[in-house]
Formats: C-alpha cells, structure tokens, sequence
C-alpha cells in the first residue's frame, strides 16, 4: 500500500497543493489532532467521495488547551496515524507548535454567536483557539471543501460561523457521529477511560437519547456514575440559542474520574 506523503511545514503544503490545483484537482481537508480512531478514517471516507487529492492535518493545538488541561497527555501516535491513513489520504500535513506559532505570534480570532454558551462557560478560551487554528489550516492548505464532525457540534456551527464571516472560499461538511456498540462516541479522550469510567461513559448516548428534559438528564447521568455533569442543553440546532419551532439539539458535557466527554444528537 502506497502512504502519504508527510510535510511539516506551510511551504511545503502550499506548493504540493499549488501543483494540484494547477492540474485541476478539487483538495479536500480533514483537521484533527491525530489519535486517529475510526470516527476520523470515516471523515477521510467522506471527503474522498468529495475531492481528488486529500490532505489529512495533524496538530496537537496548544492554542485551545487551557493550562491545566490535557495537553501534554493528549495522545501523540503520528507513526500509527499516518499508516491508518494509508491508501486514502495524498499528504499529512503535521506541522511542529513552532510552525504554526512561530515566535513572537500575538493573533486571535474569536467568534461569537455559536461559540456562546456551552462549551465557552467551561473552557473560555477554546473556541479562538480552534478558530485561529482551522483559519490558518483552511488559509495554509486552501481547500475546496473541508469536512468536521457533528461529534463537536458546537465547534462544528463556530467554523460554519468563521468561514462564512471570512469569506474564506471553502465548503463545510458536517459528518454523522461514530460511535462504539454501546453508543459511546468514537474519541481520542476515550484511551484516558478505565474499565469502570468506560462502562459508565457508554450511559452518556442512552440518557441523552431518552432525555425527557435537560433536569431529568443531568439526574440520570448523576445516577450512571458520572462524576458531573458540566452541561446538558436542548438548543435550536442551527443556532444553539433558545430552542425554537425548527430543529432541536441535546448537547452535553460530563466527567468521569478526569476525563470529559461530550456528545450531542438531534431531538426527534
Ligand atoms: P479532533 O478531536 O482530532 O477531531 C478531528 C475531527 O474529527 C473533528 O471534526 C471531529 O468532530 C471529528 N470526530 C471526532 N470524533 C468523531 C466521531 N466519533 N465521529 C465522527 N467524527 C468525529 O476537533 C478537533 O480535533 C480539533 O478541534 C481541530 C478541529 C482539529 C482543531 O484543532
């Protein structure tokens, strides 16, 4: 099996795609932090189905790491990544902290509407980080269409937000959820689990799936053996504001032992 090509920097990426782009091939991008698990392979699926040539990031962001966060702990496995990728995907791009926050880089770009709220009441800093990070990704690799999951659905709608605000000259698509059999979404966190932690962590699809109410929720989950429950929200799906007539979205965040996890789906 022929594997991707691996680049580390901004250069190198530009002049891959440049020579693409002059052939007239349609570039797609698939952002991660690595850790790669099923849930990302099916979005490099997707976007094949959507492009000719794919480029798959790979970067641990510090920028959307508070300090006590899991930064340093986050999984870190290029080697294995860049072999799952394989056949599907023409370059990695996996550049070092230092290339894309290169000494004396003092910008940031914060996005309001969808970023308000959930998330942002717990980790504040996030969404400018995820923001500043994807701009420069989508401004590095100028893709054609770019492909996130509805796993992170907030930071799904805060990029739709970011693009359309920009103007920056790329198709979003949103990709359904993977999950494990017992419901528990696909995640690079879910290696932190312990057996007791991983048993409970499956409860977090079913109570939201029979979430009667928001209150009735966090109880239930309470109940499963999370340790807290940071939110659990029914919000109008395109906007995340009050839910209103159209499309509804329950979206929760919850701890167990050190680990946060978060999932959403749609309300029937
Ligand atoms: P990461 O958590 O690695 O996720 C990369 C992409 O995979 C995101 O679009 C995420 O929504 C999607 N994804 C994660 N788990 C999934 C699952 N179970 N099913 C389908 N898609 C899933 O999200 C990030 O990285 C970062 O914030 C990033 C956008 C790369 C910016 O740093």
């Amino acid at each position: 099996m022929e594997s991707a090509e691996i680049v580390p920097t901004v250069n190198a990426l530009r002049a891959r795609v440049a020579q693409w782009r002059q052939a007239g091939a349609r570039v797609g991008l698939v952002p991660t932090m690595g850790a790669l698990h099923a849930g990302h392979l099916s979005l490099v699926e997707e976007i094949r189905k959507r492009s000719d040539k794919v480029v798959v990031s790979i970067f641990v962001n510090p920028a959307q790491f508070a300090p006590h966060e899991d930064f340093d702990r986050y999984p870190r496995t290029l080697d294995a990544d860049v072999a799952r990728l394989a056949a599907g995907t023409e370059l990695v791009f996996a550049p070092s902290v230092r290339e894309m926050y290169p000494e004396g880089f003092a910008s940031r770009i914060e996005v309001g509407g969808p970023a308000s709220g959930l998330e942002t009441d717990f980790r504040p800093h996030f969404f400018a980080g995820v923001a500043t990070v994807v701009a420069k990704l989508l401004i590095a690799a100028m893709p054609d269409v770019a492909i996130f999951g509805e796993k992170d659905y907030q930071q799904l709608l805060v990029i739709r937000r970011l693009v359309a605000d920009l103007a920056l000259p790329v198709e979003i698509v949103g990709a359904p959820t993977l999950r494990e059999p017992d419901g528990l979404a696909m995640s690079s966190r879910n290696a932190y689990l312990g057996p007791r932690e991983r048993a409970i962590a499956g409860r977090l699809n079913a109570v939201l799936r029979d979430a009667a109410s928001e209150e009735a929720a966090t109880r239930d989950l309470l109940a499963a053996g999370f340790d807290r429950v940071d939110y659990v929200a029914i919000r109008d799906a395109a906007t995340l504001g009050a839910p209103s007539e159209g499309p509804k979205r329950i979206l929760a965040a919850v701890r167990v032992g050190t680990t946060r996890l978060i999932d959403n789906m749609a309300v029937p």
